[in-house]
């Protein structure tokens, strides 16, 4: 039999997770409940779970595009301030459901609007009922939608708000033109977007996880 070697960075992400960030029963269960009810493993991971709840802090509105079984919005909805609300949209029904009940088990169902559709069909009504409020905005749900998503982002939140778009870089296949993957496509159409966008001032971050070879890009919403 042989050893399987795991990748020093896997090595490191438990390494912080014993140290760092601690255990935590409740993230624990999500993950588990999430796989025993067959959603896929496609979660942030603990370290960058805690990252965003650390750029997130006291945000008194956050956003999220891509909700899955609820992993990252726990995450995130701890670091809202006493009062804050959080939005999050998830288009399965099925993922929905897992979530809706990790935000029983949270406690979370009063602050955490989990809203169940698809993300372009749901912002137009949130633009209206919310306006530009959002200090933080998670854009985690299908790729090929993400530059659509970001503009949203951008319109909703308020000024000086963080807006993270995550799986940008794709095992570094964003900087392969000859890479014609739907989603290495919409990520690269992002970049671009982004970077051409006078609302914004940004940047992107590359990282690796347990979860392999990824980044992000992050933008601050600059005064209008
Ligand atoms: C990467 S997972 C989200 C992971 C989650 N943010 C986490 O880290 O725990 C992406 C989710 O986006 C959802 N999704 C896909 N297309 C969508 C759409 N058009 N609108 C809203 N959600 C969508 C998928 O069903 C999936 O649950």
């Amino acid at each position: 039999m042989t050893d399987t070697v795991l990748p020093p960075w896997t090595a490191v992400d438990g390494f912080f997770l014993e140290t760092l960030l601690r255990p935590d029963p409740l993230l624990d269960d999500i993950l588990r409940r999430s796989d025993a009810a067959g959603l896929p493993s496609i979660s942030v991971t603990p370290a960058q779970g805690k990252f965003l709840h650390l750029l997130a802090s006291s945000a008194s509105h956050i956003l999220e595009i891509g909700t899955l079984g609820g992993y990252s919005t726990v995450w995130l909805a701890r670091a809202l301030q006493p009062g804050g609300r959080m939005i999050t949209i998830e288009f399965e029904p099925r993922h929905a459901a897992v979530a809706r009940e990790t935000l029983r088990l949270a406690g979370l169902l009063e602050s955490v609007d989990l809203r169940v559709g698809a993300a372009l069909d749901i912002l137009p009504g949130i633009a209206s009922e919310h306006g530009p409020v959002f200090d933080f905005s998670f854009v985690d749900a299908d790729k090929p939608g993400a530059p659509a998503y970001f503009d949203w982002a951008v319109r909703l939140s308020r000024p000086g708000g963080l807006i993270v778009v995550d799986n940008v870089v794709r095992n570094g296949a964003l900087a392969d033109p000859s890479d014609e993957d739907p989603r290495v496509v919409a990520m690269r159409r992002l970049v671009a977007q982004v970077a051409g966008d006078t609302r914004v001032s940004a940047t992107g971050i590359q990282t690796v996880g347990s979860k392999g070879y990824d980044g992000f890009v992050m933008a601050r919403v600059l005064p209008r």
